[in-house]
């Protein structure tokens, strides 16, 4: 053994005379509990997992930068798009949603798309996902939805009743059912997928003018997707494909970039729009707000160490920053609280100490952030923990970072957003005008392959949903579940 290599030691510092046999009283045991460097390692080992992210659990990231290339500052006044040229250094995760840590990167799913952006006003998260639109528009459904995309509490395996028991019963969700059936919920990796806000901000200027916007990250490589039969057999053989795919085109120093585009609608549009601007089950047609240039975002480092930045990192869609701030939407309102609840039980209430997760381009001098598990770093020593505070030097408030303010009145309860037709023109249209024969025959082929696994009654009430987005549409699936057409006109739904 080469005498230039250190020795090993116990997590406290101790080196250790022999790793590879426990102490134990003879040569046959038993183990003398004062083996410190024994109990060490196995009680470390013991600690090793964290809990997965309830959502979004398998995923891939990487360090970059945004680069500005389109001056938007007359919407914005945020620091990120102050000047054409300007570089922020970023942090993107991407992830499937319904699988567990160690699922395969090709599965049926949405697919994450979150950047942090460490700005000098502290980190913007953009929590986002490759499709435009939503399967719901209200947080309270969020918990039902995603068990149905997990597995049967009863067998532990995935149940296609479950999945589109719910999903025919939620009409709305057709429109992204329509993006998720087609190939682009099989993208051929990570790099070749979009990237959307899909909720509306608000984006403010310097002179307090509130714009509701959304934000849209497409590849410059292009989008590329997998069929049904090679997502399978690489789910089989491969089934860190994408994690790889990212991986290894940076390491050769291809690296993956896609160009930010915003859609920009004054605020008093919103109101008279023909669609609701705070549902996320809908976009907004380019031809109405088109996309208007803002900057490059790319990826050119792999992570050190997957654990310490991939899995402890933490995205919140309330991570925002002066200039960006949500909109009313009320299913990113109920995001606004969940992902740090989350993040506080994943990771600890001092998960912002992270390295990768804290705010290291801006001066921190919150009051709050003191104590409670993992604190390491300095605590803030023996600047006062309580605000107001007559301590010369210390920080103190600044209304000049006031958000946008709104007048609102209304009756407090538990509205519904029930749109019944219009749930399904977008979702049409997708399906007549955007997609080719061969997207529309994939379509079908990729729906009538997963729902043929459904009970009858539930094939027959989600055939009618799909008939009520396109009359064809509905008739294929049916057709290819061997239905009879008359199951489409048999009862309103
Ligand atoms: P456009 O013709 O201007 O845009 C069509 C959009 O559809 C493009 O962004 C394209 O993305 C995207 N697209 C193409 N194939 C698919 C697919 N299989 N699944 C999902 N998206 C696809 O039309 P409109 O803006 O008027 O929108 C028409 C329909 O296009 C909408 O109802 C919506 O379903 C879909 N769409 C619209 C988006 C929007 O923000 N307006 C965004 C994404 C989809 P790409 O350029 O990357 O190929
Ligand atoms: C992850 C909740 C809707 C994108 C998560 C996590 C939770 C969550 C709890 C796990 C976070 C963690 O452990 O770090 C919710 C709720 C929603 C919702 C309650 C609806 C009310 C959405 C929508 C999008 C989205 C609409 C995209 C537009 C993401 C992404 C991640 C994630 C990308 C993974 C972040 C990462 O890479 O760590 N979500 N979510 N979510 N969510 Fe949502």
């Amino acid at each position: 053994m080469s005498s230039s290599r250190p020795v090993i030691t116990t997590s406290s510092g101790c080196p250790v005379d022999d790793n590879q046999n426990s102490v134990t009283v003879s040569s046959t045991g038993p183990i003398a509990i004062s083996d410190f460097a024994l109990i060490d390692k196995l009680a470390h080992f013991d600690r090793e997992r964290i809990p997965e992210r309830v959502v979004h659990a398998k995923g891939a990231a990487a360090h970059g930068y945004f680069e500005v290339t389109n001056d938007i500052t007359k919407y914005c006044k945020a620091k990120v798009f102050e000047r054409v040229g300007k570089r922020t250094p970023v942090f993107l995760r991407f992830s499937t949603v319904g699988g567990e840590r160690g699922s395969a990167d090709t599965a049926r799913d949405p697919r994450g798309f979150a950047v942090k952006f460490y700005t000098e006003e502290g980190n913007w998260d953009m929590v986002g996902n490759n499709t435009p639109v939503f399967f719901i528009r209200d947080p309270i459904k969020f918990p039902d939805f995603i068990h149905t995309q997990k597995r049967c509490p009863m067998t532990n395996i995935p149940n296609p009743d479950m999945f589109w028991d719910f999903l025919s019963l939620v009409p709305e969700s057709i429109h992204q059912v329509t993006i998720l059936f087609s190939d682009r919920g099989t993208p051929d990796g990570y790099r070749h997928m979009n990237g959307y806000s899909s909720h509306t901000f608000k984006f403010v200027n310097k002179d307090g003018e509130v714009s509701y916007v959304k934000m849209h990250f497409k590849t410059d490589q292009g989008i590329k997707n997998l069929t049904r039969q090679q997502a399978g057999t690489l789910a089989g053989g491969d089934p860190d494909y994408a994690t790889r795919d990212l991986h290894d085109s940076i390491k050769n120093g291809q690296f993956p970039s896609w160009t930010m585009f915003v859609q920009v609608m004054p605020q008093r549009e919103a109101a008279t729009y023909k669609w609701n601007v705070f549902d996320i089950t809908k976009v907004w047609p380019h031809g109405d707000y088109p996309l208007i240039p803002v900057g490059k975002l790319v990826l050119n480092r792999n992570p050190e160490n997957y654990f310490q930045d991939t899995e402890q990192s933490a995205f919140s869609p309330a991570h925002l920053v002066p200039g960006i701030e949500a909109s009313e939407d009320k299913m990113l309102q109920g995001r606004l609280f969940s992902y740090s609840d989350t993040h506080r039980h994943r990771l600890g209430a001092n998960y912002d100490q992270i390295p990768v997760n804290s705010a290291w381009n801006c001066p921190r001098h919150d009051y709050n952030a003191r104590d409670g598990p993992m604190c390491v770093n300095g605590n803030k020593g023996g600047s006062p923990n309580y605000e107001p505070n007559s301590v010369y030097g210390t920080p103190v408030q600044d209304k000049s970072f006031a958000m946008s303010s709104q007048a609102i009145s209304g009756v407090v309860g538990r509205h519904p957003q029930v749109h019944p037709n219009s749930d399904f023109e977008q979702a049409g249209n997708l399906y007549r005008k955007v997609m080719t024969r061969e997207d529309r025959d994939h379509l079908i082929d990729n729906i009538v392959s997963h729902l043929k696994n459904a009970k009858r009654e539930i094939q027959e009430r989600q055939v009618k949903v799909f008939a009520r987005a396109d009359a064809e549409y509905g008739q294929r699936v049916a057709q290819g579940l061997g239905l009879p057409s008359s199951v489409l006109y048999a009862s309103a739904m």
